[in-house]
């Protein structure tokens, strides 16, 4: 599946967990070279070893999406291990505790905002310019289904997902014509520690997310990862600036 990602370098955020570790996992099946990126050292050199037992060719850098020179010694890694960036997953993000607007705290919304939406700013800005010297780059987003519509009880990560989808439609805009493409992937709920945590605080939220699909059913972290896999493929080539969602129909009601 997807050969032209074979050789291809991919660097992904976020890579030691649900949707960005089946990305990774899902590029490398398809012969890509890897730098993967996590704030969480520890999964992510765990992830690594079991990579590597593969016999795949991969790093792991250390890597918090808040932070301008985390993000820019991540590029750095990857220019001087591989001199190029083939593909982006710009894959990191937290979640607030579900809650309604009028109730939600300042500091999570903060939280939210820095690394869903600065985080993404900062990944991008990075690696356009290491893509505007190389000629050619694939960018994907890791946006929401929150970022197409309103998300009740999740205010400030639907605001971090729309802005991600503004930054993800004017990249796209910006750098067309300088061979690079920008899209962002937008799933509903899918079954990884993040979606874990929300049902751990609300039981009764598990069943509600499974209803919330005509699928019945949430999402699996590997669907999300093969439209990745995809949308930094060339099999995807004139697709750019978009918003793909992976919601098992939802957004069709
Ligand atoms: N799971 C869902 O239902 C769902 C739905 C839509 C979108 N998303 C988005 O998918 C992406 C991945 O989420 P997931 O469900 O796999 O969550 P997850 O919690 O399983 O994984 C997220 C990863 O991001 C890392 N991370 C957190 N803060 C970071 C930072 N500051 N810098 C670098 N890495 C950081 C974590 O350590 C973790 O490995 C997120 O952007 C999330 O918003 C998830």
């Amino acid at each position: 599946m997807y050969d032209s990602l074979a050789g291809k370098v991919a660097m992904i955020t976020g890579a030691a967990n649900g949707i960005g570790l089946s990305a990774a996992q899902c590029l490398a099946s398809a012969g890509a070279r890897l730098v993967l990126s996590d704030i969480d050292e520890a999964a992510g050199k765990k992830i690594l070893t079991q990579f590597h037992e593969f016999g795949l060719d991969a790093h792991f850098v250390r890597c918090d999406v808040t932070d301008g020179q985390s993000v820019q010694a991540l590029i750095n890694f990857t220019l001087e291990r591989y001199d190029r960036i083939d593909c982006a997953v710009n894959n990191a993000g937290i979640e607030h505790p579900h809650t309604k607007l009028a109730d939600l705290d300042d500091d999570d919304f903060d939280r939210v905002i820095a690394v869903n939406l600065k985080g993404v700013y900062l990944c991008l800005k990075h690696e356009l310019k290491a893509m505007l010297r190389q000629g050619f780059g694939v960018i994907v987003n890791t946006a929401s289904l929150a970022g197409l519509g309103g998300a009740p009880a999740l205010g400030g990560y639907a605001a971090s997902k729309h802005g991600v989808m503004g930054l993800t439609r004017t990249a796209a805009l910006e750098y067309a014509r300088r061979g690079i493409r920008v899209n962002a992937v937008c799933p509903s709920f899918t079954n990884t520690d993040m979606v874990k945590r929300m049902v751990a605080s609300d039981p009764r939220l598990g069943q509600r997310l499974n209803n919330a699909s005509p699928m019945k059913r949430m999402g699996e972290p590997d669907e999300v990862a093969r439209a990745i896999a995809w949308l930094c493929s060339d099999e995807s080539s004139y697709v750019n600036g978009q918003g793909l969602a992976l919601d098992g129909g939802i957004s069709a009601w």
